[in-house]
C-alpha cells in the first residue's frame, strides 16, 4: 500500500470519526486495546503516610476550623497519582479524623459505609442510630451504610481515628444519598454494648434476625482481637504471604463484616519475611503495633516501604509484595475483596510463577 493510499484512508477515517462523534458513537477498535488489557492497569501506587508527620497537620486542624463547621475535621488521605479525587485507593476512601475533648460531630447518615479504625486517645464514642460505643486505639467500629451516625470525645485527650469509606464505588454507581439529623446528636436507643451482647457470644435470641446487610456487632475491640491472634498464634501454622490473618466477620452470616469493605487485623512476628503475594485487592493498611518493610514491584522496580506505629500505607491492586517485620507487628487492613468476590472478579497469585 502506498503512502498517498495510506492518508486517503486516514483522512477517510478521520472524516468518519467525526460523523461517529456527531451520533455519540466511537469506534470501539481504535479504543480495544487501552480498554481491555491483559492485566490491571492501576493509576494508584503503593504510599505510606507517615503519622509522625501528618499528627501535626491533623492536630494544626483543630486551631484552624472546629469540628462544628467542619462537620467532620479529617484530613483525607489521597493517593499521589489520584489527588483531588478524595481516594486512597482506585475503590476506597480514607481520611484522618481528629475530635478535640468535649466536641460532638453531627448525627448525619448517608449511602456510603464506613468503618472506623481507632489510632490515638481515649474516650472517643460513635453512636449508631443511638447505641454509643466508645473507643479505644485499635478497635474497628461500623458505620453502615444509612445508619445516623454521630461521635464526640468524652475524654481529656485528642481522639484520632482513620475513616474507610466505599465513597468511590457509591460514587461511580451514583447511588449517593446523605440527610442531616435535625438535631445535633441521635437520641440515645439501646444502652452501650448491646448489639455485643445480643450477636458477640455465638448466641442470639430465637426469632431474632438482623434487618441490613452489614454485621450488626458494629465495634469489634481490640484488646478481644489482639487476644486471639495471640492464642491463635501458638497452635496455628503461619501463612507464607500472610503471616497469621484474620477476617472480622458478620456472626450472623459467618460473611464479611461489612457488605462493601472487607476488614482484616494481622499479625507478624518478629524477623517474619511473607512470600510474593498479588492481589486484585485494592488494600489500605493501619500499623496497630511493630515496625518493618514492604517490598513492593512498581513498574519492575522494587520499592521499599518502611512502615511503624500508626503509618497508614496502601497497596493498590496487582502490585505484587512482601512484608518483613523488625518487630512483633499488627496491622489492620481493608480492602475492596468482598466486592470483588461477590462480582466474581477476586484474584490472586501467591509465589512469582
Ligand atoms: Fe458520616
Amino acid at each position: 500500500m502506498n503512502s498517498s493510499t495510506q492518508n486517503q484512508i486516514s483522512e477517510e477515517r478521520a472524516e468518519y470519526y467525526g460523523k461517529l462523534r456527531g451520533h455519540s458513537c466511537a469506534p470501539l477498535w481504535e479504543h480495544l486495546a487501552q480498554l481491555v488489557t491483559p492485566e490491571p492497569v492501576i493509576t494508584a501506587i503503593p504510599h505510606l503516610w507517615d503519622y509522625s508527620k501528618i499528627r501535626e497537620d491533623l492536630l494544626h486542624s483543630a486551631s484552624v476550623i472546629t469540628a462544628e463547621e467542619a462537620e467532620r475535621r479529617v484530613l483525607m488521605l489521597e493517593n499521589p497519582t489520584l489527588e483531588g479525587k478524595a481516594r486512597i485507593t482506585e475503590s476506597m476512601y480514607a481520611g484522618l479524623q481528629l475530635i478535640m475533648p468535649g466536641e460532638i460531630a453531627r448525627a448525619h447518615r448517608h449511602s456510603p459505609g464506613a468503618l472506623r479504625f481507632i489510632v490515638e486517645g481515649s474516650g472517643g464514642y460513635t453512636s449508631v442510630n443511638g447505641e454509643k460505643t466508645y473507643m479505644e486505639p485499635g478497635d474497628f467500629i461500623i458505620t453502615p451504610s444509612m445508619a445516623w451516625h454521630d461521635h464526640g470525645n468524652d475524654g481529656d485527650n485528642p481522639v484520632v481515628w482513620m475513616d474507610g469509606l466505599d465513597l468511590p464505588l457509591v460514587n461511580h454507581i451514583g447511588a449517593m444519598f446523605m440527610d442531616h439529623y435535625p438535631e445535633e446528636q441521635f437520641p440515645d436507643g439501646q444502652p452501650h454494648g448491646d448489639s455485643y451482647i445480643r450477636y458477640g457470644s455465638n448466641m442470639r435470641q430465637v426469632g431474632a434476625t438482623p434487618d441490613r446487610s452489614d454485621s450488626p456487632i458494629f465495634s469489634y475491640p481490640y484488646a478481644k482481637s489482639r487476644e486471639t491472634l495471640e492464642k491463635l498464634s501458638k497452635t496455628t501454622d503461619w501463612d507464607p504471604y500472610h503471616g497469621l490473618k484474620l477476617e472480622y466477620i458478620d456472626p450472623t452470616t459467618g460473611g464479611a463484616a461489612m457488605s462493601t469493605i472487607s476488614t482484616f487485623l494481622q499479625l507478624l512476628p518478629k524477623d517474619f519475611k511473607t512470600e510474593e503475594y498479588q492481589t486484585t485487592e485494592n488494600t489500605t493498611y493501619s500499623v496497630v503495633e511493630g515496625d518493618g518493610r514492604l517490598s513492593v514491584k512498581v513498574k519492575n522496580e522494587t520499592k521499599v516501604i518502611k512502615w511503624k506505629k500508626n503509618d497508614v500505607f496502601v497497596i493498590p491492586c496487582w502490585y505484587p509484595h512482601k512484608f518483613i517485620s523488625n518487630s512483633d507487628s499488627t496491622i489492620f487492613s481493608f480492602s475492596d475483596k468482598v466486592v470483588q468476590t461477590k462480582l466474581g472478579l477476586f484474584r490472586e497469585r501467591r509465589g512469582n510463577n
